[in-house]
Protein backbone atom coordinates (compact mmCIF):
# COMPACT_ATOMS: atom_id res chain seq x y z
CA UNK A 1 0.00 0.00 0.00
CA UNK A 2 2.76 2.30 1.07
CA UNK A 3 4.76 1.42 -1.57
CA UNK A 4 1.84 1.50 -4.28
CA UNK A 5 0.90 5.43 -2.48
CA UNK A 6 4.15 6.42 -3.30
CA UNK A 7 4.30 5.06 -7.45
CA UNK A 8 1.61 6.67 -7.83
CA UNK A 9 2.95 10.12 -6.56
CA UNK A 10 6.07 9.85 -8.23
CA UNK A 11 4.02 8.99 -11.44
CA UNK A 12 2.05 11.92 -11.16
CA UNK A 13 5.61 14.36 -10.58
CA UNK A 14 6.74 12.51 -13.76
CA UNK A 15 3.63 13.72 -15.72
CA UNK A 16 3.74 16.89 -14.16
CA UNK A 17 7.27 17.54 -15.34
CA UNK A 18 7.02 16.55 -18.74
CA UNK A 19 3.68 18.68 -19.28
CA UNK A 20 5.96 21.57 -18.07
CA UNK A 21 8.83 20.60 -20.52
CA UNK A 22 6.34 20.19 -23.14
CA UNK A 23 5.09 23.83 -22.63
CA UNK A 24 8.81 25.23 -22.14
CA UNK A 25 9.47 23.64 -25.41
CA UNK A 26 6.42 25.36 -26.93
CA UNK A 27 7.38 29.22 -25.87
CA UNK A 28 10.63 28.67 -27.35
CA UNK A 29 10.18 26.59 -30.41
CA UNK A 30 7.34 28.63 -31.53
CA UNK A 31 8.54 32.28 -32.45
CA UNK A 32 5.41 33.29 -33.40
CA UNK A 33 4.69 33.30 -29.91
CA UNK A 34 8.16 36.04 -28.49
CA UNK A 35 9.26 35.31 -25.14
CA UNK A 36 8.80 38.38 -22.81
CA UNK A 37 12.42 38.68 -23.08
CA UNK A 38 12.72 38.82 -27.34
CA UNK A 39 15.21 41.60 -27.97
CA UNK A 40 13.38 44.64 -29.59
CA UNK A 41 14.47 45.99 -32.79
CA UNK A 42 16.31 49.28 -30.85
CA UNK A 43 18.40 46.47 -29.78
CA UNK A 44 20.11 45.66 -32.83
CA UNK A 45 23.50 46.34 -32.56
CA UNK A 46 24.84 49.32 -35.05
CA UNK A 47 27.22 47.43 -37.37
CA UNK A 48 27.02 46.15 -40.42
CA UNK A 49 28.39 42.66 -39.22
CA UNK A 50 26.55 42.01 -36.34
CA UNK A 51 24.26 39.21 -36.06
CA UNK A 52 20.72 40.69 -36.53
CA UNK A 53 17.34 39.99 -34.68
CA UNK A 54 15.88 36.62 -35.74
CA UNK A 55 13.27 37.03 -38.24
CA UNK A 56 10.09 36.48 -37.65
CA UNK A 57 8.79 33.33 -39.58
CA UNK A 58 6.94 33.32 -42.68
CA UNK A 59 4.79 30.21 -43.09
CA UNK A 60 6.94 27.61 -45.17
CA UNK A 61 6.92 26.98 -47.98
CA UNK A 62 5.62 29.99 -49.40
CA UNK A 63 5.14 30.01 -53.34
CA UNK A 64 6.76 33.48 -53.77
CA UNK A 65 10.46 32.11 -52.40
CA UNK A 66 10.48 30.33 -56.05
CA UNK A 67 10.24 34.68 -57.29
CA UNK A 68 12.30 37.89 -57.06
CA UNK A 69 11.22 41.12 -56.61
CA UNK A 70 12.44 42.06 -60.09
CA UNK A 71 10.48 39.22 -61.46
CA UNK A 72 7.20 40.07 -59.93
CA UNK A 73 7.59 43.68 -61.14
CA UNK A 74 9.14 42.83 -64.68
CA UNK A 75 5.97 44.34 -66.83
CA UNK A 76 5.78 47.49 -64.56
CA UNK A 77 8.77 49.12 -63.02
CA UNK A 78 12.60 48.16 -62.20
CA UNK A 79 13.19 47.20 -58.61
CA UNK A 80 16.22 49.61 -57.58
CA UNK A 81 19.17 48.94 -54.91
CA UNK A 82 21.27 51.57 -52.96
CA UNK A 83 24.57 50.04 -52.96
CA UNK A 84 27.84 50.56 -50.98
CA UNK A 85 30.83 48.99 -53.17
CA UNK A 86 31.81 47.16 -50.49
CA UNK A 87 28.90 45.08 -50.92
CA UNK A 88 29.94 42.88 -54.27
CA UNK A 89 32.76 41.79 -52.06
CA UNK A 90 30.64 39.65 -50.10
CA UNK A 91 29.56 36.42 -52.12
CA UNK A 92 26.62 35.56 -50.12
CA UNK A 93 25.45 38.91 -51.25
CA UNK A 94 25.52 38.33 -54.81
CA UNK A 95 22.45 35.51 -55.20
CA UNK A 96 20.16 38.20 -53.95
CA UNK A 97 21.35 41.36 -55.63
CA UNK A 98 21.67 39.62 -59.13
CA UNK A 99 18.04 37.89 -58.37
CA UNK A 100 15.85 40.82 -56.97
CA UNK A 101 17.30 43.77 -58.46
CA UNK A 102 17.74 45.38 -61.71
CA UNK A 103 18.94 48.89 -60.91
CA UNK A 104 21.73 50.50 -58.82
CA UNK A 105 22.41 53.34 -57.19
CA UNK A 106 25.61 54.14 -55.74
CA UNK A 107 25.27 54.82 -52.02
CA UNK A 108 28.15 57.47 -51.69
CA UNK A 109 30.84 56.99 -53.96
CA UNK A 110 28.96 58.67 -57.13
CA UNK A 111 28.84 62.18 -54.68
CA UNK A 112 30.54 65.08 -55.44
CA UNK A 113 32.70 65.18 -52.20
CA UNK A 114 34.06 61.49 -53.26
CA UNK A 115 34.65 62.35 -56.98
CA UNK A 116 36.04 65.84 -56.95
CA UNK A 117 39.98 65.74 -56.05
CA UNK A 118 41.23 68.15 -53.66
CA UNK A 119 45.16 68.23 -53.94
CA UNK A 120 44.88 68.05 -58.19
CA UNK A 121 42.19 70.96 -57.95
CA UNK A 122 45.27 72.75 -56.40
CA UNK A 123 48.20 71.88 -57.82
CA UNK A 124 47.34 72.00 -61.15
CA UNK A 125 46.50 76.10 -60.18
CA UNK A 126 45.68 78.17 -62.73
CA UNK A 127 45.00 74.99 -65.66
CA UNK A 128 42.25 73.66 -62.67
CA UNK A 129 40.90 77.19 -62.37
CA UNK A 130 37.61 76.60 -64.20
CA UNK A 131 38.07 72.38 -64.63
CA UNK A 132 38.18 70.77 -61.43
CA UNK A 133 39.92 67.29 -61.49
CA UNK A 134 37.81 64.67 -60.89
CA UNK A 135 38.28 60.56 -60.29
CA UNK A 136 35.63 57.96 -60.18
CA UNK A 137 37.89 55.13 -60.16
CA UNK A 138 36.52 53.57 -57.36
CA UNK A 139 32.98 52.10 -59.06
CA UNK A 140 34.96 50.48 -61.25
CA UNK A 141 34.43 46.82 -59.55
CA UNK A 142 30.86 47.36 -59.30
CA UNK A 143 30.21 48.77 -62.57
CA UNK A 144 31.59 45.44 -64.22
CA UNK A 145 29.20 43.80 -62.10
CA UNK A 146 26.50 45.27 -63.16
CA UNK A 147 27.39 45.24 -66.30
CA UNK A 148 28.32 41.65 -66.17
CA UNK A 149 24.88 40.50 -64.20
CA UNK A 150 22.39 42.84 -66.77
CA UNK A 151 22.10 45.94 -63.80
CA UNK A 152 21.02 49.43 -65.28
CA UNK A 153 22.55 52.35 -63.07
CA UNK A 154 21.18 55.48 -61.70
CA UNK A 155 23.74 58.20 -60.84
CA UNK A 156 23.66 60.21 -57.63
CA UNK A 157 23.78 63.17 -57.39
CA UNK A 158 25.70 65.82 -59.67
CA UNK A 159 24.91 68.82 -57.70
CA UNK A 160 23.52 68.96 -54.42
CA UNK A 161 24.23 71.56 -50.91
CA UNK A 162 25.37 68.46 -49.32
CA UNK A 163 28.59 66.33 -49.38
CA UNK A 164 29.34 68.44 -51.79
CA UNK A 165 33.02 70.22 -50.58
CA UNK A 166 33.08 73.99 -49.81
CA UNK A 167 36.59 74.51 -50.88
CA UNK A 168 34.99 73.85 -54.29
CA UNK A 169 33.84 77.21 -54.62
CA UNK A 170 37.19 79.11 -53.33
CA UNK A 171 39.14 80.91 -55.50
CA UNK A 172 42.14 78.71 -54.58
CA UNK A 173 40.53 75.41 -53.80
CA UNK A 174 41.24 75.72 -50.07
CA UNK A 175 38.18 75.78 -47.70
CA UNK A 176 38.56 79.16 -46.23
CA UNK A 177 39.65 80.68 -49.60
CA UNK A 178 37.72 83.32 -51.02
CA UNK A 179 34.35 82.92 -52.52
CA UNK A 180 34.68 82.35 -56.83
CA UNK A 181 32.32 84.35 -59.09
CA UNK A 182 29.02 83.48 -60.46
CA UNK A 183 30.80 83.25 -63.50
CA UNK A 184 33.69 81.25 -62.08
CA UNK A 185 31.03 78.96 -60.37
CA UNK A 186 28.69 78.18 -63.69
CA UNK A 187 32.06 76.97 -66.01
CA UNK A 188 33.22 74.66 -63.21
CA UNK A 189 29.43 73.38 -62.66
CA UNK A 190 29.74 72.65 -66.46
CA UNK A 191 32.82 71.53 -66.60
CA UNK A 192 32.40 68.95 -63.90
CA UNK A 193 29.18 68.08 -65.25
CA UNK A 194 30.72 67.44 -68.49
CA UNK A 195 33.26 65.63 -67.07
CA UNK A 196 31.31 63.04 -65.47
CA UNK A 197 29.00 62.67 -67.92
CA UNK A 198 31.58 62.14 -70.78
CA UNK A 199 33.74 60.22 -68.37
CA UNK A 200 31.01 56.96 -67.35
CA UNK A 201 30.20 57.09 -71.51
CA UNK A 202 33.85 56.68 -72.30
CA UNK A 203 34.32 54.34 -69.77
CA UNK A 204 30.79 52.65 -69.58
CA UNK A 205 28.69 53.34 -72.33
CA UNK A 206 25.04 52.91 -72.35
CA UNK A 207 24.98 51.64 -68.62
CA UNK A 208 23.98 54.74 -67.03
CA UNK A 209 19.92 55.08 -67.65
CA UNK A 210 19.42 58.17 -65.50
CA UNK A 211 21.00 61.47 -63.66
CA UNK A 212 19.80 63.01 -60.74
CA UNK A 213 21.37 66.42 -61.82
CA UNK A 214 20.13 68.03 -58.92
CA UNK A 215 19.06 66.96 -55.01
CA UNK A 216 17.03 68.17 -52.83
CA UNK A 217 17.81 72.10 -53.67
CA UNK A 218 13.96 73.15 -52.59
CA UNK A 219 13.33 73.40 -48.65
CA UNK A 220 10.42 76.04 -48.48
CA UNK A 221 10.51 76.27 -44.58
CA UNK A 222 14.25 77.73 -44.79
CA UNK A 223 14.03 78.54 -48.39
CA UNK A 224 13.11 82.05 -50.71
CA UNK A 225 10.09 82.97 -51.41
CA UNK A 226 9.60 80.00 -54.03
CA UNK A 227 10.83 77.77 -51.83
CA UNK A 228 14.77 77.35 -53.37
CA UNK A 229 16.98 76.32 -50.18
CA UNK A 230 19.19 79.41 -49.06
CA UNK A 231 21.49 77.04 -47.13
CA UNK A 232 23.52 76.08 -50.24
CA UNK A 233 26.55 77.22 -51.83
CA UNK A 234 25.33 76.73 -55.15
CA UNK A 235 22.78 79.09 -54.44
CA UNK A 236 24.66 81.63 -52.82
CA UNK A 237 27.62 81.70 -55.05
CA UNK A 238 25.64 81.40 -58.39
CA UNK A 239 22.14 82.86 -57.51
CA UNK A 240 18.74 80.78 -57.30
CA UNK A 241 18.98 79.90 -61.37
CA UNK A 242 21.57 77.23 -60.78
CA UNK A 243 19.24 74.81 -61.19
CA UNK A 244 18.63 76.05 -64.42
CA UNK A 245 22.13 76.14 -65.77
CA UNK A 246 22.60 72.45 -63.89
CA UNK A 247 19.86 71.02 -66.06
CA UNK A 248 20.97 72.91 -69.09
CA UNK A 249 24.53 71.49 -69.21
CA UNK A 250 23.04 68.29 -68.09
CA UNK A 251 21.16 68.45 -71.38
CA UNK A 252 23.89 69.46 -73.16
CA UNK A 253 26.44 66.41 -72.38
CA UNK A 254 24.09 64.05 -71.40
CA UNK A 255 24.01 61.00 -74.21
CA UNK A 256 20.83 60.49 -76.36
CA UNK A 257 18.06 58.71 -74.10
CA UNK A 258 19.61 59.46 -70.80
CA UNK A 259 17.32 60.85 -68.36
CA UNK A 260 17.68 63.80 -66.32
CA UNK A 261 16.07 63.91 -62.75
CA UNK A 262 15.52 66.51 -59.96
CA UNK A 263 15.71 64.58 -56.62
CA UNK A 264 14.02 65.65 -53.32
CA UNK A 265 12.76 64.34 -50.13
CA UNK A 266 8.92 65.10 -48.56
CA UNK A 267 7.68 65.55 -51.84
CA UNK A 268 3.89 65.49 -51.15
CA UNK A 269 4.82 68.33 -48.61
CA UNK A 270 6.32 70.77 -51.22
CA UNK A 271 5.06 69.45 -54.43
CA UNK A 272 3.46 72.74 -56.45
CA UNK A 273 7.02 74.50 -55.47
CA UNK A 274 8.53 71.83 -57.10
CA UNK A 275 5.84 72.06 -59.91
CA UNK A 276 6.84 75.61 -60.21
CA UNK A 277 10.42 75.86 -59.75
CA UNK A 278 11.23 72.77 -62.30
CA UNK A 279 8.80 74.91 -64.59
CA UNK A 280 11.43 76.73 -66.76
CA UNK A 281 13.40 73.45 -66.94
CA UNK A 282 10.28 71.72 -68.34
CA UNK A 283 9.58 74.44 -70.99
CA UNK A 284 13.12 74.11 -72.37
CA UNK A 285 12.61 70.31 -72.67
CA UNK A 286 15.71 69.75 -69.96
CA UNK A 287 14.19 67.96 -67.52
CA UNK A 288 12.34 64.45 -67.67
CA UNK A 289 11.45 63.03 -64.17
CA UNK A 290 11.44 63.68 -60.41
CA UNK A 291 12.78 60.93 -57.83
CA UNK A 292 10.66 60.92 -54.76
CA UNK A 293 13.26 59.56 -51.98
CA UNK A 294 10.52 58.40 -50.09
CA UNK A 295 12.46 58.09 -46.73
CA UNK A 296 9.12 57.22 -44.60
CA UNK A 297 8.03 55.53 -41.47
CA UNK A 298 5.25 52.99 -41.05
CA UNK A 299 3.20 56.04 -39.87
CA UNK A 300 2.98 57.67 -43.08
CA UNK A 301 0.04 57.43 -45.32
CA UNK A 302 1.86 56.05 -48.75
CA UNK A 303 -1.47 56.31 -50.91
CA UNK A 304 -1.75 60.06 -50.55
CA UNK A 305 1.82 60.90 -49.73
CA UNK A 306 3.39 58.55 -52.68
CA UNK A 307 1.02 57.67 -54.93
CA UNK A 308 -1.06 60.83 -54.68
CA UNK A 309 2.28 62.84 -55.30
CA UNK A 310 3.42 60.75 -57.95
CA UNK A 311 0.95 60.99 -59.91
CA UNK A 312 0.33 64.65 -59.67
CA UNK A 313 3.85 65.34 -60.92
CA UNK A 314 2.78 62.26 -64.07
CA UNK A 315 -0.35 64.36 -64.65
CA UNK A 316 2.83 67.71 -65.46
CA UNK A 317 4.31 65.13 -67.90
CA UNK A 318 7.01 64.51 -65.29
CA UNK A 319 8.11 60.65 -65.30
CA UNK A 320 8.45 59.18 -61.79
CA UNK A 321 11.24 57.30 -59.81
CA UNK A 322 11.15 56.03 -56.04
CA UNK A 323 14.43 56.50 -55.61
CA UNK A 324 15.41 55.90 -51.95
CA UNK A 325 12.73 54.19 -50.65
CA UNK A 326 12.88 52.92 -46.88
CA UNK A 327 10.25 52.40 -44.22
CA UNK A 328 11.40 52.84 -41.17
CA UNK A 329 9.02 51.22 -38.17
CA UNK A 330 7.75 53.29 -35.64
CA UNK A 331 7.41 50.41 -33.07
CA UNK A 332 9.58 47.72 -32.66
CA UNK A 333 9.53 44.21 -32.66
CA UNK A 334 7.26 41.32 -34.09
CA UNK A 335 4.44 44.06 -34.43
CA UNK A 336 6.04 46.74 -35.48
CA UNK A 337 8.07 44.12 -38.57
CA UNK A 338 3.97 43.00 -39.67
CA UNK A 339 3.01 46.56 -39.77
CA UNK A 340 6.06 47.64 -42.00
CA UNK A 341 5.58 44.66 -43.99
CA UNK A 342 1.55 45.93 -44.63
CA UNK A 343 3.22 49.26 -45.64
CA UNK A 344 5.69 47.79 -48.07
CA UNK A 345 2.74 45.77 -49.38
CA UNK A 346 0.51 48.62 -50.10
CA UNK A 347 3.38 50.86 -51.29
CA UNK A 348 4.03 48.18 -54.08
CA UNK A 349 0.17 47.26 -54.39
CA UNK A 350 -0.48 51.02 -54.91
CA UNK A 351 2.56 51.72 -57.31
CA UNK A 352 1.80 48.90 -59.61
CA UNK A 353 -1.84 49.94 -59.84
CA UNK A 354 -1.20 53.49 -60.52
CA UNK A 355 1.38 52.11 -63.22
CA UNK A 356 -0.94 49.82 -64.61
CA UNK A 357 -4.44 52.20 -64.87
CA UNK A 358 -1.43 55.06 -66.40
CA UNK A 359 -1.81 57.50 -63.43
CA UNK A 360 1.66 57.05 -62.52
CA UNK A 361 4.83 57.08 -65.02
CA UNK A 362 7.08 55.45 -62.86
CA UNK A 363 9.83 53.32 -63.88
CA UNK A 364 11.78 52.60 -61.32
CA UNK A 365 11.65 51.86 -57.09
CA UNK A 366 14.75 51.94 -55.49
CA UNK A 367 15.07 50.44 -52.33
CA UNK A 368 17.46 52.66 -50.30
CA UNK A 369 19.63 49.30 -49.06
CA UNK A 370 20.65 45.86 -49.43
CA UNK A 371 19.84 45.39 -45.31
CA UNK A 372 19.13 46.64 -42.25
CA UNK A 373 22.69 46.39 -40.44
CA UNK A 374 23.93 48.83 -43.00
CA UNK A 375 20.88 51.22 -43.35
CA UNK A 376 21.71 55.12 -42.66
CA UNK A 377 18.29 54.16 -40.52
CA UNK A 378 19.45 51.11 -38.86
CA UNK A 379 17.59 51.40 -35.84
CA UNK A 380 14.31 51.90 -37.20
CA UNK A 381 15.23 48.45 -39.72
CA UNK A 382 13.90 50.03 -42.48
CA UNK A 383 14.95 47.23 -45.58
CA UNK A 384 13.79 44.19 -46.62
CA UNK A 385 16.87 41.95 -45.60
CA UNK A 386 18.52 41.14 -42.42
CA UNK A 387 22.14 39.61 -42.23
CA UNK A 388 22.34 36.57 -39.84
CA UNK A 389 26.26 36.88 -40.07
CA UNK A 390 26.38 34.16 -42.45
CA UNK A 391 23.37 34.92 -45.18
CA UNK A 392 20.62 37.32 -46.08
CA UNK A 393 16.96 36.66 -44.55
CA UNK A 394 14.02 38.02 -46.04
CA UNK A 395 12.03 40.09 -43.74
CA UNK A 396 8.17 40.24 -43.22
CA UNK A 397 8.85 43.25 -45.48
CA UNK A 398 10.35 41.35 -48.45
CA UNK A 399 7.08 39.69 -48.47
CA UNK A 400 4.93 42.74 -48.29
CA UNK A 401 7.15 44.18 -51.35
CA UNK A 402 6.05 41.18 -53.14
CA UNK A 403 2.42 41.61 -51.96
CA UNK A 404 2.20 38.37 -50.23
CA UNK A 405 -1.72 37.57 -49.71
CA UNK A 406 -0.94 36.57 -46.11
CA UNK A 407 0.12 40.42 -45.74
CA UNK A 408 -2.60 42.86 -45.22
CA UNK A 409 -2.33 45.52 -47.47
CA UNK A 410 -3.94 48.21 -45.72
CA UNK A 411 -3.17 51.13 -43.60
CA UNK A 412 -4.37 52.62 -41.01
C1 LIG B 1 19.56 61.89 -48.93
C2 LIG B 1 20.47 61.69 -50.10
C3 LIG B 1 21.02 60.30 -50.13
C4 LIG B 1 21.51 59.86 -48.79
C5 LIG B 1 20.42 60.02 -47.77
C6 LIG B 1 20.90 59.57 -46.44
O1 LIG B 1 18.34 61.32 -49.10
O2 LIG B 1 19.86 61.95 -51.32
O3 LIG B 1 22.08 60.24 -51.03
O4 LIG B 1 22.61 60.61 -48.42
O5 LIG B 1 20.07 61.38 -47.73
O6 LIG B 1 21.56 58.38 -46.51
Amino acid sequence: MKCSVSKTARLLIALMLIASLLTACGKNGNQSTPAASEPTATEVPATPTATEVPSTPTPTPNPLDSMTLKEKYKDDFMIGMAMPVSVINNAAFKDVIVGNFNSLTFENETKPDAVLRKEECQKGLPDTYTEPVINLSVIARSMQFAKENGIKVRFHTLIWHSQTPSWFFTEDYTPNGTRVSRDVMLKRMESYIRQVMTYMEENYPGQIYCYDVVNEAIDPPHGDAAGMRKDSLWYEVIGPDFMNYAFEYARKYAPEGVDLYYNDYNCYSKSQQIIECLRPIKEAGNIDGIGMQSHISTTDNVDRQIRGTAAKFTAEGYKVQLTELDIGQATSGKNGEEVQAMKYAVLFKKMQQAKQNGTVDIDCITIWGLYDGISWRREETPLLYRFDGSKLVKKRAWYGAMQDPEIKAVEY
